[in-house]
């Protein structure tokens, strides 16, 4: 179900699970803080290998290539579920961000093969689990982005951990909103620097972990 968060700006509720995609208090607030502020623009690559772990609504993929600038990236986005037409398209992202032929793009490539969204930015869509994604390109810069760690405690286990550490290049990092004290130690036990960073409005903490 589409509601409106605090910024104006959309996101969903699952209600089987009691999740939603994006904090109540700003869907497009929260991604560009988390994600783009404090992963993006904290490494200084001109050239990088992004893995994100739920595609979801791409509003993540929508900001990033909107905050490319000069930089080349090569975007690989996990999702086994992913939205119908009915509902990504009735999303206000694009209006808001003025981007509705990237925003189209985004969701109408086909999965599983890398599209150029535009000339310095390559998407690669696979429908499938974290659980069961194996990664060939060495990434810079993860996107961890699933559901919390509560409904889906799964996705946050050391070995899901090891598997996204052994497969980032050394320097690269993971980002995520959940600072709860489990994953950060999770994190940490697999190699991870792992560092407590102020959140976006609603949220005291996030987490990046530096390779
Ligand atoms: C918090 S939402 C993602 C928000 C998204 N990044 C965006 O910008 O809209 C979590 C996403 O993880 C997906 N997901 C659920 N189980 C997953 C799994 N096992 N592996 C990868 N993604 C999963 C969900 O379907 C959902 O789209």
């Amino acid at each position: 179900m589409i509601f409106v968060t605090d910024d104006g700006s959309h996101s969903l509720h699952v209600s089987e699970l009691n999740e939603h995609y994006h904090s109540t208090h700003g869907a497009i607030q929260e991604s560009q803080h988390i994600y783009i502020q404090n992963g993006l623009n904290y490494l200084q690559k001109q050239t990088l290998n992004i893995l994100e772990i739920g595609f979801g609504t791409g509003l993540n993929v929508l900001l990033t290539a909107l905050h490319a600038g000069t930089k080349t990236i090569h975007y690989t986005t996990l999702e086994p579920y992913p939205l119908h037409h009915d509902i990504w398209s009735k999303l206000n992202y694009p209006d808001i961000l003025n981007a509705s032929d990237c925003f189209t793009q985004i969701h109408t490539c086909p999965w599983e093969m890398a599209t150029p969204i535009q000339p310095n930015f390559y998407l690669k869509k696979h429908q499938i689990s974290l659980q069961n994604y194996q990664n060939t390109d060495p990434a810079d810069l993860i996107y961890f982005d699933a559901f919390g760690p509560a409904a889906t405690p799964d996705l946050w286990t050391q070995d899901q951990f090891q598997k996204l550490y052994d497969s980032l290049n050394p320097g690269g990092i993971l980002i995520t909103f959940s600072a709860k004290g489990t994953v950060r130690q999770a994190l940490s036990n697999v190699g991870f620097t792992v560092t407590k960073l102020p959140g976006p409005p609603g949220k005291t903490h996030i987490t990046r972990a530096k390779k």
